[in-house]
Parts: structure tokens; sequence; C-alpha cells
């Protein structure tokens, strides 16, 4: 057994002798989504601190935590705080309760985030539909000895998001009338935003969105065979595409403004997307 897997299964049962639920989806809350949990009928809620094991080195025990309740009756886990490689976590940890989250039980990996809009066809404040990504600029979490226990060496990433669950995402928006674009997301580190070059370059290799998560959680959650969908905020275009520079304000007031539309399309499509499963 490798000492990643064992440090997994001794945070996963540091959260069972706390929490016995078992979620059937669980959602990634990027910004904008942050305060989502409040709408939803909460069953308990775990700080990462309070679990054994979980690296907290630095700021990372004291902003993320798991929520875990119903969504419309759908059991639910909700990571509210991701960490960020930028923020000087490996990969590895990084990862960490997204694998946690998948142990636990839930089938699907359903990720949110917000982006920089570099298709000249998006608008800040547009949601895309993530139907692929680049992850190739930054390290992968399967670096290093595999864990044989959640997934194989070379696991194929031929469609890490998946179309039957696009599709019913594709359904939820056109019944809800919210517009919703498409497209490639491609992660690279931050924390600085990109320059216009970067941002040039990530268009010709047909990217549609950049941000700096996402990516290798939907190569972890692949690897050990989670089914993956996910939808990208589009909070400003990207660099170079007018001549304002990026803040973290302009990022964070547009996520703000789209939150309430946001929430609305991610519960009716957890809805569908539960649906669906017991269906099939
Ligand atoms: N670049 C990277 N990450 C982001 C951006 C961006 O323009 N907007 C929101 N997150």
């Amino acid at each position: 057994m490798s000492s990643s897997y064992e440090l997994l299964q001794r945070c996963y049962n540091s959260v069972r002798e706390k929490i016995d639920f078992k979620p059937q989806i669980a959602l990634v809350l990027g910004s904008g989504l942050g305060d989502y949990a409040e709408g939803i009928q909460i069953q308990a809620t775990l700080d990462y601190h309070e679990i054994e094991g979980f690296p907290v080195s630095t700021v990372m025990g004291h902003k993320g935590r798991f929520i875990f309740g119903y969504v419309k009756g759908v059991p639910v886990v909700i990571m509210q705080g991701r960490v960020h490689y930028y923020e000087g976590y490996s990969m590895e940890q990084v990862v960490l309760p997204i694998r946690l989250m998948g142990q636990m039980g839930a089938k699907v990996l359903f990720l949110t985030n917000a982006s920089g809009g570099i298709n000249w066809d998006f608008q800040a404040g547009d949601f895309m539909l993530i139907t692929g990504q680049i992850a190739s600029f930054v390290p992968s979490p399967l670096i290093g000895p595999n864990i044989e226990e959640l997934g194989v060496r070379f696991p194929d990433m031929s469609e890490i998001y998946r179309k039957d669950l696009q599709n019913i995402i594709r359904d939820t928006a056109k019944r809800l009338g919210i517009l919703l674009k498409e497209g490639t997301y491609i992660q690279f580190t931050g924390p600085a935003y990109e320059s216009p070059e970067e941002i040039r370059m990530a268009r010709a290799l047909g990217a549609d969105a950049v941000g700096m998560s996402t990516a290798c959680e939907a190569v972890a959650a692949n690897h050990m065979g989670m089914k993956i969908c996910g939808i990208s905020c589009v909070t400003n275009l990207a660099c170079g595409i007018t001549d304002q520079p990026l803040t973290h304000a302009e990022v964070k007031e547009t996520a703000d403004r789209v939150a309430p539309l946001f929430k609305q399309l991610v519960t009716e499509s957890i809805v569908m997307i539960d649906q669906e499963m017991k269906r099939g």
C-alpha cells in the first residue's frame, strides 16, 4: 500500500468516525458559489482541520470544509473552499479532498470555478459548460507511485467531462432560459493572471477559458472512475482582450452578480443528474 493511499485511508476513517453520510454527488464550489450551501438542507459540516491526517500546514484548515446535505432531496457532499496549487500545496494535497469525496461514495463530481474568457464570443458573466480541458501546464496529481486502489497507472482521459452529463446540463440551462456557452478550460498555475502572450498561446491551443484550478481535480477524479461535469463562470475577459488591467475585485464582482443564476443552474442540474443516475 502506498503512503499516499495510507494517508487517504486515515483521512477517510477520520471522516467516517464523525459522519456517516453517503453522498451521490460531490460538488466543488468556485468563486461566486461560496455561499451556495446556505440554500441547502445541511446535515453536517466538517472542517478540513478536524480530519486526522489532512494536510493543514498553513491556511488550508481554516478556510476549507465539507458540507453534507441535500439539494432538493439529492444527497451531496460539498467542498467549500478548494485548495490551489499556487498556495504552495503539492498537487497530491490539492486533490486529496476530491479523492476523499470519491471514497465517501460520490459517483459524480460536479466542478465549478471562475475563469477568464479567451473565446472572442464570451462576455463577462457568461457561463461555460466545460466540454474538455488542457492540464498540461500544471503538474499531474498522478505523478508518483500509482495508487492502485484508486485506478490504473496510465488512465484514459478521452472523455473526462461525460457527454451524458453535458447533455443534462445543456438541457437544464435551456429549460431555465439560461444562456450556456461551452468550451475547453485550460489550467495555469497562477497566482499571477496571464500575460496577453500567454492568452494568445492558450487560444491557439484551443482553450476557451482560463483558470487556476479544476483540471487537476478532474484528472484525479477521472483516475478513480468518478463521472465528471463542470461549469465555469466567466468572470472577466482574459488578459489582452480588453486594455483593462485584471483585478481580483472584478472577478469577485462578476461572480457575485451572476451567483443567483449560477446557483439555480447548478441546483437544477444536480436534480436532473440524480434522476438520470437512478434511471441508468
Ligand atoms: N485568469 C486566470 N484565472 C482566473 C481568471 C483569469 O482571467 N478569471 C478568474 N479566474
